[in-house]
């Protein structure tokens, strides 16, 4: 609602909200396992890994927390969705094989959108495909699903 105040959501002003749609709910802004966890007990039908683009001052890098979550919820159906920073095909390969179903991008994207409107769109969205596919062939995936964290450098 417009002009609604902002205020900590509880848990019960969630699961109210889910159980009041029969469409599949999402929670952005969650960067903890813990959070995730309680997303899942809730019944959110996906997570957005998020810090809203630098919105939270010193929030965690959300792909530093993202293998951590994969595996927090193992077993469950809930989907993985991580954003920030993302800009291109490599970077979605990176999400992808750090536990994310899919990634999601923001500013990166908003030059084309400015300069080509739908058609720059279009252009930005089909070179991130291509650099993805290009990243899989070169390291022998041909199904996102299968991408895995094998071809990752970790330190
Ligand atoms: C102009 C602008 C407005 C945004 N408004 C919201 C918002 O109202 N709610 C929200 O959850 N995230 C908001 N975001 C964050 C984006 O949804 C997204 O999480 C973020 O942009 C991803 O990081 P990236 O821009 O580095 O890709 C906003 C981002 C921008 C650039």
């Amino acid at each position: 609602m417009i002009g609604e105040q902002m205020a900590v959501q509880t848990s019960d002003m969630i699961r109210s909200y889910i159980e009041s749609t029969k469409l599949p709910f999402f929670i952005k802004g969650v960067l903890s396992e813990e959070e995730a966890v309680k997303c899942a007990d809730l019944g959110a039908k996906a997570i957005i890994v998020s810090h809203h683009h630098g919105r939270l001052p010193y929030a965690v890098p959300p792909m530093m927390v993202l293998p951590g979550i994969k595996k927090a919820l193992e077993g469950r159906d809930v989907k993985i969705i991580v954003d920030c920073g993302i800009s291109s095909g490599a970077d979605v390969y990176k999400c992808l094989a750090l536990g994310a179903d899919a990634a999601a991008v923001g500013r990166s994207m908003l030059p084309s959108l400015e300069e080509g409107g739908i058609e720059g769109m279009t252009k930005f969205l089909t070179g991130v495909n291509n650099e993805l596919r290009f990243v899989m062939s070169c390291t022998g995936f041909s199904k996102i699903s299968e991408i895995d964290d094998s071809c990752l450098q970790m330190s």
